[in-house]
């Protein structure tokens, strides 16, 4: 088992209105409210702006339409010279992430922290890491954030602190303290009791042993004994990790307020860590058995008793409306591994849609091993999103700093190494940014970084790296240095001896040759934002799927009912495919290529022959 979910498998192991949007949708009440705005303006005599990133678009938040790019603040940009990136590293590239059309950045956690978690141990929420710089340099970085329409979003870890946290340290320290049970304490139970099996012994301390088979996702058990106290503590993830126990009302309260000091501060919302484990059973019933061993040696196990409790949707209730009392649309984005729609569905409050705006639904870019461009599955599943989560916005994401980039692991589903990986990653980012949805990218997916495991375990920094080698490698492929320039340390830092390796790929994948490069990654990407942006019916419009039964092409309508439609088609093989893309769904009118990585596909006008080669898309408006 992975940090993850047991049900989702990490893949190199094995690893919101809307509510009367349709499949067509005619005319939205988004569409309607911005003529409305439009006409109103025109009276004034004002002229409307061309919409900006970041931008609210009339009649919607700003976070419905929003690209949102996350950062490893490790990875981004070092400023001191000290080989890790920074939050001053991050202000100074504002130009660069507003160019690109980004929207909000979300900041993987940069609060004081031990680093075991590389930030996700947090030891106090109302501050920042000395080596990621100062509340000053937050604050600054917020302001000139607002200047370049970039929000700031914070990652917020409710799970568990960093066991150097004061209130850990206060709960650890005896059984009657005030804070002891702010964590989840357990006697343990006699390694005589019956049924307890050899590998709960493995952990056994004064004759104890853990209370069930609950398996950390970083290996070992999930309960740690501590001496002081005669008692084991449950961490979901590393043992410095102990989990917070979400049935006292006190951790609410503590929690709520050092989410509010950031609110307080000008963020724009936060993306919650790991938040469907908030709580586990209270009977502690054994995990149901999976057969095997996990790469670190341990059983097998499923999450029935430790993950998804309901319980969890009451403090989600409560977080959304505490954020919404805050100006400005302040958004929560949830770390949402779910089985299902149905599951994810839940996550928004259903029909009540009042509880994550945007529950990450990784159901389409993580599929498990050796990810499959499937043109049959990513339909149904961009049609479950849009259809069955009871207008909620659906939050598609291919990428982040836990897993292999989507760049390597998708394909035809076998680990191929003919794949043409950099189409691969145009194709994906051509389907993210033209779906009804808002789009989480991952810093390095804008110019095709790869990533680069490290091959000898002394080499890895992340720990399951190192327990779990070589079956579990860990993370540092995902997480090395932006790649700036083909200059030293790829403009990363001055330090030769960065915190990760440069990857080799530098002197070709980086900002400044792509943006001189016709035809480039980092050139698609900023067309597609830029496209995403400005044409009607792919910001605000409904979806049909066309040609449906094909295999190797996704094609889809977009449309507000109004004015032209969209249409895109994305060829998912290695072959060049030919489609006809004409239905009753389609107007008959003039055809126009808005946007197309495939040059002889520039001057289409026609909807009834369209060839695309390998791994292409095609983007037409239709009026
Ligand atoms: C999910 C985060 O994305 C991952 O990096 C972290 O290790 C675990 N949660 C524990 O916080």
């Amino acid at each position: 088992m992975s940090f993850r979910p047991a049900h989702v498998l990490r893949t190199h192991i094995s690893r919101r209105l809307a509510s009367l949007r349709t499949m067509y949708r005619p005319a939205s009440l988004t569409t309607l409210f911005a003529a409305l705005l439009f006409a109103a303006t025109l009276f004034s005599g004002t002229a409307i702006a061309q919409s900006l990133p970041g931008s609210t678009i009339a009649g919607a938040p700003w976070w419905q339409h929003a690209v949102v790019y996350e950062i490893y603040p490790r990875s981004f940009q070092d400023t001191n010279g000290d080989g890790i990136g920074d939050l001053n590293g991050i202000t100074s590239r504002l130009d660069y992430l507003q160019h690109l059309g980004v929207d909000a950045i979300w900041i993987a956690p940069m609060y004081p922290s031990p680093q075991v978690d590389f930030g996700y141990d947090i030891s106090n929420y109302e501050a920042v890491d000395p080596q990621y710089g100062t509340l000053a340099d937050m604050d600054r970085l917020i302001a000139e954030g607002k200047k370049h329409h970039v929000r700031i979003l914070l990652d917020m870890v409710l799970n568990h602190t960093s066991d150097k946290a004061q209130w850990f340290i206060d709960s650890a320290s005896s059984r009657t303290n005030p804070k002891h049970n702010w964590y989840v304490w357990n006697d343990g139970i006699s390694a005589d009791t019956p049924g307890v099996s050899a590998w709960q012994k493995r952990f056994e301390h004064e004759g104890k042993v853990p209370p069930n088979n609950w398996v950390s996702g970083f290996g070992g058990s999930a309960w740690q004994w501590v001496p002081a106290v005669h008692q084991f503590y449950y961490h979901e993830f590393y043992k410095q990790q102990p989990d917070l126990n979400w049935r006292n009302p006190e951790v609410e309260k503590a929690c709520f307020a050092a989410m509010r000091f950031w609110l307080d501060r000008g963020v724009a919302g936060f993306r919650l860590d790991a938040i469907p484990t908030l709580f586990e059973d209270p009977k502690l019933h054994n995990n149901p058995e999976l057969g095997g061993t996990n790469a670190y040696g341990d059983p097998r196990v499923g999450d029935t008793y430790t993950s998804n409790l309901p319980e969890v949707h009451g403090v989600i209730r409560r977080m959304r409306a505490m954020v919404s009392s805050y100006p400005g649309d302040r958004v929560l984005i949830g770390e949402t591994y779910l089985p299902n729609t149905a599951e994810l569905d839940k996550w928004y409050g259903g029909a009540a849609q009042n509880e994550l705006q945007l529950p990450m639904d990784m159901l389409l870019g993580f599929h498990g091993d050796h990810d499959k461009l499937d043109a049959d599955s990513f339909r149904k599943h961009i049609m479950e999103a849009e259809t069955q989560v009871h207008g909620g916005r659906p939050l598609f994401v291919f990428d982040n700093h836990d897993n292999v980039r989507a760049i390597n692991r998708y394909g035809d589903g076998t680990p191929n190494p003919a794949v043409d990986r950099p189409l691969v990653n145009k194709v994906l980012d051509a389907v993210l940014f033209t779906v009804p949805a808002t789009a989480l990218t991952y810093y390095g997916e804008d110019i095709g970084m790869v990533t680069t495991t490290p091959t000898r375990r002394e080499d890895v920094k992340d720990p399951i790296g190192i327990t779990g080698w070589p079956k579990e490698k860990g993370r540092d492929g995902e997480r090395t240095p932006m790649q700036w320039t083909p200059g030293p340390q790829a403009g990363f830092s001055t330090n030769p001896h960065t915190w990760l390796p440069i990857p080799p790929s530098y002197k070709t994948v980086n900002v400044e040759v792509e943006s001189k490069e016709a035809h480039s990654q980092l050139e698609w990407f900023e067309k597609l934002t830029a496209l995403r942006r400005d044409n009607p019916a792919l910001r605000d419009g409904g979806i049909t799927m066309l040609d449906p039964t094909n295999p190797s092409v996704l094609s889809y309508l977009r449309s507000t009912g109004s004015g032209a439609v969209t249409v895109v088609a994305h060829n998912f093989t290695a072959q060049p495919q030919t489609v006809s893309l004409t239905s009753a769904a389609v107007p008959h009118g003039a055809v126009h290529t808005l946007l197309t990585d495939a040059p002889s596909l520039e001057s289409t006008t026609s909807l009834t022959h369209i060839t695309l080669p390998p791994y292409s898309s095609w983007i037409g408006s239709v009026k």
